[in-house]
């Protein structure tokens, strides 16, 4: 049995789990700051990494009291080194370098996005597969579409820890497109859930927005979809020219009438619509060329309800997801990334420094 304790805080989740041999989850902590940042639309940097500080020592405390284990029985400490934010992965790594070596323990720095990926071989995972009732075996080679609010990356996996980047966005993130969509149209921080939920009521053909083709099949573009949505919001808001300019409360005198409800609804579904189409045309496309045995999604869009029915439609392989709850940020990756790292003997010194603009590929 080996016990790996995983840290994540990259962004703005405090988390903390403990994973049994890279599959099982004896915790998993998350203490989300989403709270904090609602009232500015966004993370605030600066925020998130003092309130990292504040977070890191319960929710260590937390996970090893849930799992029930004792600092005796762990083997490692892995923890997200990058990409993120670096005063938030400061935090992270710190602590993971004082236990370690308080501990005596092996230290391994995590890539953040192989940590999303990773999130696939929990046994909670497992559950999911295109046959309803036997769990798939993840075969390599693999097709990874991640997919949260700083990455949307098509990568092919031939093995634990080998990975080959196709291709990827050349401007916003996908989930980065969520939350201005969903800021322009004034719902709240995070956006994916808030465009979800607001797509429910509207028709996903009211608006016709365009879906970027590009010349490099797997690149992904979604500015000119934030910028259609854009004009769509100033026939009733002329003075906002930019997601930023969307004030949270702001009053409808500085903003200009607001939106009526349906167009909300039927804009956050087209919108939603538009970026489900071309992640899943690209992945579906992608899937065909290379010929993997089965595609997994990572990342905190892969938790929008649309994309996971649309995807599983479209592919001719096996989908893997993990449950919604561990799409977004949560430190589960960690451990299991840190089980195939130790299995490999890729340990990291005394002097793993963060590296925010880490990239997997
Ligand atoms: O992976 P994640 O938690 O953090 C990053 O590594 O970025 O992803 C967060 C992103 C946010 O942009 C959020 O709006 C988006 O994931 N998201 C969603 C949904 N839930 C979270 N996007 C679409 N639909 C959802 N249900
Ligand atoms: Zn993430």
């Amino acid at each position: 049995m080996t016990l790996i304790l995983g840290i994540e805080t990259s962004c703005d989740e405090t988390a903390v789990a403990v994973i049994a041999d890279g599959h099982e989850i004896r915790s998993s902590v998350v203490a989300s700051q989403i709270d904090l940042h609602r009232q500015y639309g966004g993370v605030f940097p600066e925020m998130a990494s003092r309130q990292h500080v504040i977070a890191i020592v319960p929710a260590v405390e937390q996970a090893m009291r849930e799992a029930g284990a004792t600092w005796q029985d762990l083997e490692a400490v892995a923890v997200t080194y990058g990409p993120g934010l670096s005063g938030s992965l400061l935090v992270g790594v710190n602590m993971a370098k004082g236990l370690a070596y308080g501990l005596g323990l092996p230290l391994i720095g995590i890539n953040h996005l192989e940590a999303h990926i990773a999130t696939n071989w929990l046994d909670v995972a497992r559950v999911r597969t295109s046959e309803q009732d036997a769990p798939a075996e993840l075969a390599f080679p693999l097709l990874c579409l991640i997919v949260s609010g700083g990455h949307t990356e098509l990568i092919l996996m031939s093995d634990y820890g080998r990975y080959q980047r196709l291709g990827g966005t050349i401007d916003d993130a996908s989930g980065e497109a969520f939350d201005k969509a969903a800021r322009m149209l004034g719902l709240e921080y995070p956006g994916g859930p808030a465009i979800q939920r607001a797509a429910e009521g509207g028709s996903a053909t009211a608006f016709d927005l365009p879906r970027a083709r590009l010349d490099r099949p797997y690149d992904f573009s979604f500015s000119g979809l934030k910028t259609a949505v854009l004009r769509e919001v100033q026939r009733f808001q002329p003075n906002v020219h930019r997601p930023a300019d969307k004030v949270p409360g702001a009053s409808e005198a500085e903003q200009g009438p607001v939106i009526p409800p349906h167009i909300v609804s039927n804009l956050a579904a087209s919108f939603q619509a538009a970026v489900v189409d071309v992640l899943v045309d690209k992945t579906a496309q992608a899937a065909d060329a290379f010929g993997v045995r089965g595609v997994l999604m990572a990342g905190g869009v892969a938790a929008n309800r649309r994309l996971r029915q649309r995807m599983e439609s479209a592919l001719a392989v096996p989908l893997h997801m993990p449950p919604v709850r561990l799409a977004t940020d949560n430190a589960t990756g960690v451990g299991v990334a840190g089980y195939w790292a130790l299995q490999q003997e890729r340990v990291d010194g005394w002097d793993l420094d963060v590296v925010p603009g880490l990239q997997l590929a």
